[in-house]
């Protein structure tokens, strides 16, 4: 797919699935963020840049570990979670994050001026994840670490047939190359490429907990990638997607109507 392209449906379609996203997603996430957290290791008074912040999730822990001496700048494609992430840290009074519209592979910000950068299951989302590598890079001082988590390979995460299900109802893919970043070793080269050093990845498989048929599909259609896609859908062709997809996952689904579904991340970190 075209970057224009790409960048238009991710950009629109988390503006339309915002509003869902911590309601789909918080609790499935929260393993794989913590990770993160924990690799990246911010101190009080350092400044992080965050690429792809969604609703602030992980922006908002950053703030706490760097504290007020420290700054957070979080970014994302999309206005309304921009917007999100901008209110969702001033309702828990944390001035000292900032809020910014930006493509992760552009980061506009001047070279070297953050201790860290921080992605968490964006890359998955950019045209060419090896760009926004190299962003997050420019953006850090020497010596100063990049850490992204991505969602791991697709046999590994059970609920992978929502793509081609839409996929076949829509003309361009929606995420061309969602799984390609989770490949083993396959970010670790972007940033090997990129000129980081000391490069680490760390593969960590859980179980994500669904309550119900509808909060299986509230995340997976409304609060996620294909957001954008699905809101074109008639109601006919919606009920079709969501007979074919809860289908794929039967297997997860328990005898309580709860669906337990693997899924897998991967965490990459270097050094400028
Ligand atoms: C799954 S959410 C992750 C949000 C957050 N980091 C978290 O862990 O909860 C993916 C986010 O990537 C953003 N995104 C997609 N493509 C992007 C791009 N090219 N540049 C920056 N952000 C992008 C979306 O707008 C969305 O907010």
């Amino acid at each position: 797919m075209e970057a224009k392209l790409q960048n238009r449906v991710q950009r629109y379609g988390w503006d339309a699935a915002a509003k869902f996203y911590e309601e789909g997603w918080r609790a499935q996430l929260m393993p794989a963020q913590r990770t993160l957290l924990e690799v990246v290791a911010l101190v009080a008074g350092e400044k992080v840049i965050e690429a792809a912040c969604g609703s602030g999730l992980v922006t908002k822990e950053m703030a706490h570990a760097v504290g007020p001496s420290g700054e957070v700048l979080a970014t994302d494609l999309s206005q309304n979670m921009t917007d999100l992430t901008r209110a969702n840290c001033a309702d828990d009074g944390l001035s000292w994050v900032t809020t910014a519209r930006m493509n992760a592979d552009d980061l506009a910000v001047a070279e070297g001026r953050f201790d860290a950068a921080v992605c968490a299951l964006g890359l998955m989302y950019v045209p060419e994840p090896f760009a926004a590598v190299q962003s997050m890079r420019r953006a850090v001082r020497p010596g100063g670490r990049v850490v992204a988590t991505v969602w791991g390979e697709r046999r590994n995460c059970g609920w992978a047939e929502i793509f081609p299900i839409v996929d076949a109802r829509v003309q361009s893919e929606v995420c061309p190359l969602f799984y390609a970043c989770g490949v083993p070793g396959a970010l670790a080269h972007d940033f090997a490429r990129a000129g980081l050093t000391g490069i680490a990845e760390h593969r960590q498989k859980e179980v994500l907990e669904f309550a119900s048929d509808r909060a299986l599909l509230t995340a997976m259609l409304v609060g996620g990638p294909v957001a954008l896609a699905v809101k074109r859908f008639t109601p006919q062709i919606m009920a079709e997607v969501e007979q074919e997809f809860l289908h794929s996952v039967r297997d997860h689904r328990s005898s309580d109507g709860r669906y337990l579904i693997p899924g897998e991340f991967v965490t990459v970190r270097g050094r400028r």
